[in-house]
């Protein structure tokens, strides 16, 4: 990296002036499990070269300071450590193919939801059928079985595919905005989904879905980049732009809605048609959908 000065270098100071930037990049103040830094790193902008003096380098510990040299990775299961705080925005890009990447989610320590989840749950069946649908966050049963959609909403969502699709649920890939559980199933909050979300994004790219299904606003404004209320949202074909062409998008209702909300079954139903019908999936017999 070019210097901006040729004085002595301090390592300290170096660090620092590292950490520094790069939570400037990523626009936090502090990461997870990161203690509060001395006022001149968190306020003041940093030069690359920074004073020598021993307060600033010792704020941050070994915790910040070790992520950015583990960010370009290209074997993430070997790079966040427990006491790490590696993001996923710079570990998963680096994941070539799903192995990894689930074994970079396990190992995970971005927020502090790592603090309180059983376990990570990265997603469960395959895209044969060409379909992902994306919920918000895992609940208690998948924290415990570290699998999505296995609760009650998960049983819905396995009737809508079996019997309302005609497919097994081994044939649509399943995941969550979310990789871990939030406490008492509250919403995700902005800055776990901001965090988390770098995960979802290079699944998509790995899978390669033909159509991904939205259960719910949470999935439907991470996949839309929208904040769009629901109606404004449901009952078209959207089309994201990604890093490998575009995916199409389905806006639909959440499971958990469903279970609270019986009469809106028939439009889901209404919006999964329309998904199956863009991608060419065949329609099972009438009638066969409950
Ligand atoms: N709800 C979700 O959004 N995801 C799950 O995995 C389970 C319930």
């Amino acid at each position: 990296m070019a210097r901006v000065s040729e004085e002595p270098i301090d390592p300290r100071a170096e660090l620092a002036a590292l950490v520094h930037g790069w939570r400037r990049e990523v626009g936090r103040r502090r990461f997870h499990g990161e203690r509060r830094p001395a006022a001149a790193i968190e306020l003041v902008p940093q030069p690359r070269v920074a004073a020598p003096t021993a307060k600033p380098a010792a704020a941050p510990t070994a915790r910040p300071v070790a992520a950015p040299t583990v960010a370009p990775i290209a074997a993430p299961a070997a790079a966040p450590t427990t006491s790490g705080t590696a993001l996923p925005a710079s570990i998963a890009p680096g994941c070539a193919d799903l192995a990894s990447l689930r074994a970079a989610v396990a190992q995970c320590r971005a927020c502090a939801l790592c603090e309180t989840r059983t376990q990570t749950v990265f997603m469960d069946g395959t895209c044969s059928s060409g379909v992902l649908f994306v919920g918000e966050a895992p609940g208690e049963q998948e924290d415990l079985q570290g699998v999505p959609f296995v609760g009650r909403a998960g049983q819905l969502l396995t009737d809508i595919i079996t019997k309302g699709m005609g497919l097994e649920r081994s044939a649509v890939a399943i995941a969550n905005v979310l990789k871990c559980r939030p406490p008492g199933n509250r919403d995700p909050a902005p800055e776990e989904k901001e965090l988390c979300t770098p995960f979802l994004e290079r699944q998509i790219e790995l899978l390669q879905p033909k159509i991904a299904i939205a259960l719910g606003k949470h999935a439907a404004h991470f996949l839309l980049r929208s904040d769009a209320g629901m109606s404004q949202l449901r009952g078209r074909v959207h089309r994201r732009p990604g890093a490998r062409g575009e995916l199409k998008v389905v806006v639909t209702y959440h499971p958990a809605f469903l279970l609270r909300t019986p009469s809106a079954k028939k439009d889901c139903w209404q919006d999964i048609q329309l998904a199956m019908r863009e991608i060419g999936l065949a329609l099972p017999p009438r009638g066969a959908a409950s």
